[in-house]
């Protein structure tokens, strides 16, 4: 596997377009959701330098965090708290515009503004949830959700391993 990833200037869409073949071949041969859910923040947030991007997997009842880039964060968000919990209770892609009008948001840090998190699946299952946040206002939109559930889809197809 290769140890860097090519960075591109662009357009989200060119972004996504240069970015998602490359985690492809990253995580392809790993499957280690642990491993791949550290390379896949880490490309991620080379890529788009957002605020936050990371995961939270579901562990006893709870979503701990688990491999992420950026400042520490909450470590245990119970089902159906804040965006997160919500993603993973409902089992649906959240996309928040301004977290301030989101009822029950979890601020981990008061520089982020708006959110998206994917739910992510195993055996039909939510095991976990993808969150990226950014310190501007409806930063993220249904170009985002489109290809980052591409990227979880990448990362389930490869998953054999128990978390
Ligand atoms: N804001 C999230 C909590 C996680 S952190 O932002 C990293 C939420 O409301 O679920």
């Amino acid at each position: 596997m290769s140890e860097s990833i090519v960075i591109i200037e662009g357009t989200k869409e060119e972004k996504y377009e240069s970015l998602l073949p490359q985690i492809s071949a990253i995580i392809s041969g790993e499957a280690d959701m642990i491993a791949n859910m550290a390379n896949i923040s880490s490309a991620l947030k080379e890529q788009f330098n957002w605020w936050w991007v990371g995961f939270y997997i579901v562990r006893r009842n709870q979503l701990v965090l688990g491999p992420f880039q950026g400042p520490i964060a909450c470590t245990r968000i119970a089902p159906g708290r804040g965006v997160c919990g919500t993603a993973w209770l409902e089992d649906r892609v959240m996309i928040v515009e301004d977290v301030n009008q989101f009822p029950g948001h979890i601020a981990c840090s008061s520089a982020s503004k708006s959110e998206i998190v994917l739910p992510l699946h195993f055996n039909g299952k939510v095991i976990g949830v993808l969150d990226v946040d950014s310190e501007y206002l409806s930063h993220f939109d249904t170009t985002d959700q489109q290809y980052l559930e591409k990227l979880l889809k990448a990362l389930e197809q490869n998953f054999t391993d128990e978390l």
